[in-house]
C-alpha cells in the first residue's frame, strides 16, 4: 500500500513537520543538548533513554532499541497502519495526501465514506422513529448521549439502506464489503433491520462497523458487523475513541461487556469506559488498553460466564504487565451489569466499586487456591505447577518477583523465576538493550551517510572499488548515489524513501548509532571509514592474486600497485588516528 503514496509526498510531508512536535503531543519531552529526552513509551524505565533528534527527525531508545521516523512513531505508538499514519501527519500540517495517478484508488477509500454515510442515515432514521426513540427513553438514555455516541436506528424494512445507498453496482459492491448486507436466494438485503445501531469507531474516529440491538424478540439480541477490511474485532474496543477524546491520558480505563454499559456509564459521567465487542479480551486489546491508561479495570458479571471471561482477560494481560501498569477486577452481583448498577445506585456508588476492585494479584492467587487443597503438600505442589507457568509470562521485574515470592509463601516453598529473563541488578527491568553491532568500516560509512546525506560529497571516487564485491558494497554504492543527488535530506526522509529497500531495517539501526556531534570530527570519521573500506578491498584483491611464481609481467605490475596503495591507505589511517 505504501507504493500508492508517491515518495515525493512522503519527502515533502517529513520536510514540513517536526517529529518533536508529533511526539511531544503524546510523550512529554525535555530538551537535552541538541536532542530531546523522555522516559521511553515503549518499555518501562526509570531514567530517560528515549531520545528524539530534530536534526535527524528520528527517535531512538537506547534502552529497548525502538527507533524510527514520525511515521514509524505513530505506527508503533497508536497502532496505525502506514497509510493512516501518513494521513494523520498530513492533516497535522494541512497537506492533502495525493495518490499516484496510475494506481487504482486505495481499496478502503470508498468504504470509510460509505460507513459514515450509513451511520448518518441510521441516525436520521432514529430521529424519525418514535418506536426507537421511546425504546431508548425507556432505557434511560438522554438524547444528548445518544447523539454523542452517534446512535441510530435501522428500520424494519429489508432494503432501506440498500435503496438509499446501493443503487449502483459500485455501491452494492461496497455495501457488501462493508458487511452491511446479507445474501439471500433472491439477492442481497439489509443485514441490520429493526435494530438500535451503535457505530463502532476506530482510533481515529472513523466508523468501521456497527453493533445492532434488536428492538423486538427476533433473532439474536445483538448483531455485530462481520470482520471486514476495516473491522477486526480482536483489535478494536467500543468507546475507545470517545474515551481518549475526553482526556488525553486517562488515569484508568474500565472494560465492560456491553455497548449499553459504555453508553450508560458515560451518561453518568464515567467517560473512561470501553467494551470488547462480543469477544474475549485479546492480547491486542490489553496492549491498547495500557496505551490508553496505566491502570486497567476489567468489569464482569459475577456469574460463571463472567468469571471465565475475567480469567481470559487476566491471561491476555499478564504478558503486558510491565512496571507502572496495573490491572484490577471488578465482579458485579449476579444478574446485574454496569448499566443496571449505575442506574440503580448512582455514579458515586459505582465509582466506589471501581476504587475497591480486586487487584490482579489477589484474584490470581484466589483463582488457584480455590482449586487445590492448601492443607496438603500435594495440593500446594499443585498450586505451584498451576500458577508458575502463568507467572513466567509476566515481564521480569519487581511485580513478578513479588508474585513469585507470594507463591512461595503460599506453597511454603521457595519458587524461582524462569532463568533466562532475570534481569541483572540495575538493568532495565523488563528488557535489556539490543546487542551492539560491531563498528566495521562498511557499517560506519553507511551510518554516517544515513545520518548526514550531504557527506556523499566527501566520497572521492568510486574507481578504486571497481567490481568490488565486499558484503554490503552494493548498498553503499546505491546510498552514495542517492545521497549525492539529495544531500539535504533528513535521516527520516531518506529512511522513508528507502522503506521498501531490502536494506532499510539495517539502515534504520545504523541511524541510531551515536556519531561525533562535532561536524569536522564527523567528516573525518566518515573519510576514515571509507579509507578503511578501500583498504579492505585492496587487501581482498591482493589475497586473490595468483601465487608470485605464476605471475605474468602485467600481474606483477598490478600487485605492486596494490601493495603500494595498501601502504598509502595504512599511512592515511595512521595519520588520521589521534
Ligand atoms: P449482554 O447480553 O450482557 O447484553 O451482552 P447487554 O449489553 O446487557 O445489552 P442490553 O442491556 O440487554 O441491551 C453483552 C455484549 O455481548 C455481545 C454484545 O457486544 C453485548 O453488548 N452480544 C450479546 C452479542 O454480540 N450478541 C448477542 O446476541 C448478545
Ligand atoms: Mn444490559
Amino acid at each position: 500500500m505504501a507504493g500508492l503514496i508517491p515518495d515525493s509526498f512522503i519527502e515533502e510531508l517529513l520536510g514540513r513537520l517536526d517529529i518533536v512536535e508529533v511526539i511531544e503531543r503524546r510523550v512529554p519531552l525535555k530538551k537535552a543538548g541538541r536532542e530531546y529526552q523522555a522516559r521511553c513509551p515503549f518499555h518501562d524505565e526509570k531514567t530517560p533513554s528515549f531520545t528524539v533528534s530534530p536534526q535527524k527527525q528520528f527517535y531512538h531508545c537506547f534502552g529497548c532499541g525502538a527507533h524510527g521516523t514520525a511515521i514509524g512513531f505513530l505506527m508503533n505508538y497508536e497502532g496505525f497502519e502506514f497509510v493512516d499514519a501518513v494521513e494523520e501527519l498530513a492533516r497535522l500540517v494541512g497537506l492533502e495526501v495525493p495518490r499516484e495517478a496510475a494506481s487504482a484508488p486505495r481499496p478502503a477509500e470508498g468504504l470509510y465514506e460509505l460507513m459514515a454515510t450509513a451511520a448518518a442515515w441510521y441516525q436520521e432514521q432514529l430521529r424519525q422513529s418514535t418506536e426507537a426513540i421511546d425504546y431508548l427513553k425507556s432505557r434511560g438514555l438522554s438524547g444528548e448521549i445518544a447523539a454523542q455516541f452517534g446512535i441510530g436506528f435501522a428500520p424494519g424494512s429489508w432494503d432501506g439502506l440498500l435503496k438509499e445507498l446501493g443503487t449502483s453496482d459500485r455501491h452494492l459492491g461496497l455495501l457488501k464489503r462493508a458487511g452491511l448486507l446479507s445474501e439471500g436466494k433472491s439477492g442481497a438485503y439489509d443485514k441490520f433491520r429493526h435494530r438500535i445501531m451503535f457505530p463502532i469507531h476506530d482510533r481515529r474516529g472513523r466508523v468501521i462497523a456497527f453493533g445492532g440491538r434488536a428492538l423486538a424478540d427476533d433473532g439474536p439480541k445483538y448483531l455485530n458487523s462481520p470482520e471486514t477490511e476495516l473491522f477486526h474485532k480482536s483489535r478494536e474496543l467500543y468507546g475507545l475513541y470517545l474515551a481518549r477524546k475526553s482526556e488525553a491520558k486517562l488515569d484508568r480505563i474500565l472494560v465492560v461487556e456491553g455497548y449499553m454499559d459504555v453508553v450508560a456509564l458515560a451518561q453518568f459521567g464515567l467517560r473512561n469506559c470501553v467494551a470488547t465487542l462480543g469477544t474475549a479480551t485479546t492480547g491486542e486489546h490489553a496492549e491498547l488498553l495500557f496505551r490508553a491508561a496505566d491502570e486497567v479495570i476489567y468489569c464482569f458479571d459475577g456469574d460463571q460466564a463472567g468469571r471465565k471471561a475475567a480469567w481470559r482477560a487476566l491471561e491476555a494481560t499478564l504478558p503486558r504487565l510491565r512496571e507502572g501498569r496495573q490491572a484490577r477486577f471488578l465482579f458485579l452481583p449476579e444478574g446485574e451489569d454496569p448499566d443496571s448498577m449505575v442506574r440503580g445506585e448512582g455514579a458515586d456508588a459505582f465509582a466506589t466499586r471501581i476504587d475497591e476492585a480486586q487487584p490482579l494479584s489477589e484474584y490470581f492467587f484466589e483463582y488457584f487456591t480455590e482449586q487445590v487443597d492448601m492443607n496438603s503438600i500435594d495440593g500446594r505442589a499443585r498450586l505451584v505447577s498451576l500458577a508458575k507457568p502463568h507467572l513466567d509470562q509476566v515481564p521480569a521485574g519487581v511485580f513478578r518477583d513479588m508474585m513469585l515470592e507470594r507463591l512461595g509463601s503460599l506453597a511454603r516453598h521457595r519458587v524461582e523465576g524462569r532463568l533466562e529473563s532475570r534481569a541483572p541488578r540495575g538493568a532495565s527491568p523488563s528488557r535489556s538493550g539490543p546487542p551492539a553491532m560491531q563498528r566495521t568500516p562498511m557499517r560506519l560509512a553507511l551510518a554516517h551517510l544515513v545520518q548526514k546525506p550531504s557527506l556523499a560529497s566527501a566520497v572521492r571516487d568510486m574507481e578504486a572499488f571497481e567490481s568490488c564485491d565486499l558484503p554490503g558494497f552494493e548498498i553503499y554504492r546505491e546510498l552514495v548515489d542517492f545521497c549525492a543527488k539529495s544531500p539535504n535530506m533528513t535521516t527520516a526522509q531518506l529512511l522513508e524513501i528507502w522503506h521498501d529497500h531490502p536494506a532499510s531495517s539495517h539502515l534504520g539501526k545504523l541511524a541510531t548509532w551515536q556519531l561525533p556531534a562535532d561536524e569536522a570530527r564527523g567528516v573525518r570519521e566518515f573519510r576514515d571509514a571509507v579509507t578503511g573500506l578501500e583498504l579492505q578491498w585492496t587487501e581482498e584483491r591482493i589475497g586473490r592474486m595468483p601465487k608470485i611464481v605464476e605471475l605474468g609481467p602485467e600481474d606483477r605490475a598490478t600487485l605492486l600497485a596494490l601493495q603500494q596503495r595498501r601502504q598509502q591507505l595504512i599511512g592515511e589511517l595512521r595519520d588520521a588516528s589521534p
